[in-house]
């Protein structure tokens, strides 16, 4: 099978080393509208079915990993989709030094790195730290949408999320079924896809700011 050449599309990726302090989104798009965020975009399959179906939305989608991020900022240049960019970082620290509070209406996390090790578990994305840090980025009735295969995970999800509806912070709401779910599938991606063929279930939960 011939590899795919990737091209980059400056218009769609961002530099890390270029953003100074807080982002205006406004700037960033170049226009005004709805600003939701992916942690952990893989190979952009959800990006690129949302970004389509919502095409007033702006998506900003987070992705560590050099290969999956150059994959995906190839998909969504080809596609000429202009209500998405892509960063190379690590989300907990772009959102911490970033993303300004009140800025964001929804975050997407589907089916983050587990950490399966116990000793690993601290570097879970979804950590009372960063559900702190994403409530001060969300608007009011600002939501996290997240779904996981991995049942530990989702005890920890469940967890933090407990301390913050005991709190008043947050409440659970019915998990936001993305545009790109087909029939059988609850997500839509390339992991979901994977895990459902090997017959491995999803876990959800979805939080509204309070
Ligand atoms: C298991 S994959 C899931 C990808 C995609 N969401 C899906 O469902 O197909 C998790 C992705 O999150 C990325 N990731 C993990 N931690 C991250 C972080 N702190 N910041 C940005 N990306 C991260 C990984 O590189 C990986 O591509």
């Amino acid at each position: 099978m011939a590899t795919r050449v990737l091209q980059d599309y400056p218009s769609v990726s961002i530099q890390d080393q270029t953003l100074e302090g807080i982002v205006d989104f406004e700037v960033l798009f170049g226009r005004s509208g709805p600003v939701e965020i992916e942690i952990g975009s893989g190979r952009g399959t959800f990006l690129v079915a949302q970004a389509q179906a919502f095409d007033q939305t702006c998506f900003l989608g987070i992705e560590w990993a050099r290969k999956f991020y150059r994959y995906t900022v190839d998909r969504i240049g080809r596609r000429g989709l202009n209500n998405v960019r892509l960063i190379r970082t690590d989300a907990a620290q772009f959102i911490a030094a970033h993303v300004p509070d009140g800025g964001v209406d929804g975050f997407h996390l589907y089916f983050p790195d587990p950490w399966p090790k116990k000793y690993h578990h601290r570097r879970r994305f979804f950590s009372s730290e960063n559900l702190a840090r994403m409530l001060c980025c969300l608007k009011p009735a600002g939501w996290i949408n997240m779904a996981t295969d991995h049942q530990g995970y989702f005890e920890q999800m469940q967890h933090v999320a407990g301390q913050a509806v005991e709190a008043g912070q947050v409440q659970i709401i019915p998990f936001r079924r993305p545009a790109g779910a087909q029939d059988g599938e609850i997500v839509g991606t390339n992991y979901e896809r994977k895990y459902l063929k090997e017959g491995r279930p999803s876990y959800t939960l979805t939080l509204q700011k309070q």
